[in-house]
């Protein structure tokens, strides 16, 4: 019979927080991903938008310096590279923006992609911006909402967005007349911003705009083009 080993008591170090048990972490991040979704419907209501807006900014540069880690799972990569193949054969973009850009994922891979691109990546959050200055130097990147895009029209011929909070008009206004924007949202892991993507084509078809859904890859995805 194995020899039983005595169970060690917990000494609370003074100044020390408790370590929290299993249960209320669990509760902790389901409280904070429900507080995020609620944000993310409140910023398309004009009104409570700029509200809305500082609570995303201070969540996000809050969980900043975590974000690389949690964007390590292999899901939120391999989702964005396979959406990547839904662009037309043979395109080739001059221009590329990545807004909500994060810690830089999507950029990243965008470069991967088209060594040389000139890439702009732009998020709400200071901190995240610093981040992905830090770990993707060949792009280019600011601190700007999604809301107000500091860019002129039709500047960009390929707008990419992955796990991201959006706004239709003004993601059309920067996309070039011919370029696409593609919207990715992430199905296995645990990103906090998520949208039904046969709604949004929907959506995008009332701005005029052409946009084709996918469904059935890695991740949830959303191909759009400016109608004629
Ligand atoms: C789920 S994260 C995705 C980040 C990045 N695209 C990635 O895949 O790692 C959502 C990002 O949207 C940013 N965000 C939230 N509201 C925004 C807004 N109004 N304008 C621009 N970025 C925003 C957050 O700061 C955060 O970095």
């Amino acid at each position: 019979m194995a020899p039983r080993i005595p169970r060690i008591p917990r000494i609370p170090l003074p100044g020390l927080p408790k370590p929290l048990s299993r249960v209320r972490a669990t509760a902790l991040a389901r409280t904070r991903r429900a507080g995020v979704k609620l944000l993310t419907s409140a910023v398309d209501v004009p009104v409570v938008r700029p509200f809305a807006e500082l609570g995303l900014r201070t969540f996000f540069d809050a969980i900043a310096g975590d974000w690389e880690r949690i964007r390590k799972d292999p899901t939120y990569r391999a989702g964005f590279e396979e959406a990547l193949h839904l662009l037309p054969r043979g395109f080739r973009p001059r221009r590329a923006l990545d807004a909500a850009c994060g810690t830089g994922l999507a950029t990243s891979i965008v470069l991967g992609r088209w060594p040389g691109l000139n890439v702009v990546g732009t998020d709400i959050a200071p901190r995240m911006v610093e981040i992905a200055r830090e770990l993707v130097p060949d792009a280019r990147f600011e601190v700007a909402s999604v809301h107000h895009l500091p860019f002129e029209d039709g500047e960009f011929d390929l707008v990419t967005l992955l796990d991201g909070v959006l706004d239709i008009p003004e993601l059309l206004r920067v996309l070039h007349r011919k370029g696409r924007l593609l919207i990715v949202y992430s199905v296995g892991g645990t990103t906090p911003v998520s949208r039904p993507v046969t709604k949004l084509a929907a959506e995008f078809a009332q701005h005029g705009a052409i946009a084709e859904p996918h469904t059935d890859g890695e991740a949830h995805a959303l191909v759009v083009r400016h109608g004629r």
